[in-house]
């Protein structure tokens, strides 16, 4: 079924591949987003549902309305940048890296001027903030004061003004403990607003994955579903990537359907392969010559 439905998805691009083209052309100079490098069934099958919702019924004749209107234009980023997020998805993940790898981190670093973690990808703010309750707590709980900094970045500039503006409904904030609530943010009107402890450790910026640095080097970066989304060549090189980023044993963790592929196996050993967290190697494996 699914099968069926990208055919007809792939079938209703091709049909005007040269709107096809000019859309990707659109795309890369207006938001810097380069479709080459995501996986084309998701990309046809958002195409597809975005042309057939905004009322066109082909992809010419939407394209022609989008260069004539900039609102549909950011519309259309944002579908096809998909920013589903929340605290702490999935909830075991955050435990693990809880119990068994912040601690570590922190010990290791104890003597560090500054630890560093990188939250990619990290749409409208929840995943950093998660990171930041996790921290704070394990450094009360350790004794440890080393400072630390998490780097929040997304390619979608709209998407990470929520995140600074730091304010979430009740609904959104389930997964957050009733005392870290408490703690951590303050009720206003209908919603919670971050409160200034949280806020002060995260530094949103506007980063494409692909191309850009993200200056220091990071005792740990988590990047979950995104990677997911990208064909297989752009996940082994952001992978190869994020090895380049982190200090020597640094940790990475990705989402729950994510994993290493191909020659990224010699970076990283493989220290939880449910949780999806891995450390840098201090020399990468040899590749074995077939
Ligand atoms: C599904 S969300 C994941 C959010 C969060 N990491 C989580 O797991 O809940 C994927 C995010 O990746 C961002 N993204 C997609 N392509 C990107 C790229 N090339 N560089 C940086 N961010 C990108 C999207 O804008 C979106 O906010």
């Amino acid at each position: 079924m699914a099968k069926r439905w990208t055919q007809d998805a792939a079938q209703f691009v091709g049909k005007d591949s040269w709107a096809f083209e000019a859309l990707k052309e659109l795309l890369v100079q207006e938001r810097g987003l380069d479709l080459e490098a995501y996986k084309e069934s998701c990309i046809y099958r958002r195409i597809f549902l975005r042309v057939r919702s905004s009322g066109h019924e082909n992809l010419g004749s939407y394209y022609r309305a989008l260069v004539r209107d900039p609102e549909e234009l950011d519309r259309l980023f944002q579908y096809l940048t998909i920013h589903v997020t929340e605290f702490f998805r999935n909830p075991a993940a955050y435990d693990y890296l809880k119990r068994r790898i912040l601690p570590k981190i922190l010990l290791e670093s104890r003597n560090a001027a500054k630890l560093r973690i990188w939250s990619v990808g990290c749409s409208s703010g929840e995943e950093p903030y998660s990171l930041a309750m996790l921290m704070l707590k394990a450094r009360d709980e350790l004794g440890v004061s080393t400072p630390f900094t998490i780097l929040a970045t997304d390619i979608d500039e709209k998407i990470l003004k929520k995140g600074k503006k730091g304010y979430y409904s009740g609904d959104s904030l389930k997964n957050v403990g009733p005392r870290d609530l408490v703690r951590y943010f303050v009720q206003e009107g209908d919603g919670y607003q971050v409160k200034e402890e949280l806020a002060k450790v995260i530094n949103f910026r506007q980063a494409n994955i692909l191309t850009d640095r993200p200056g220091h080097r990071k005792n740990l970066i988590v990047c979950r579903n995104l990677l997911i989304y990208l064909s297989r060549p752009r996940q082994e090189k952001v992978i190869k990537r994020f090895s380049d980023f982190l200090v020597p044993s640094g940790h990475l963790m990705l989402g729950k359907a994510e994993t290493l592929i191909g020659q990224n196996r010699i970076y990283f050993h493989n220290i939880s392969p449910v949780e999806r967290i891995y450390r840098k190697r201090e020399v990468p494996l040899e590749i074995e010559e077939t």
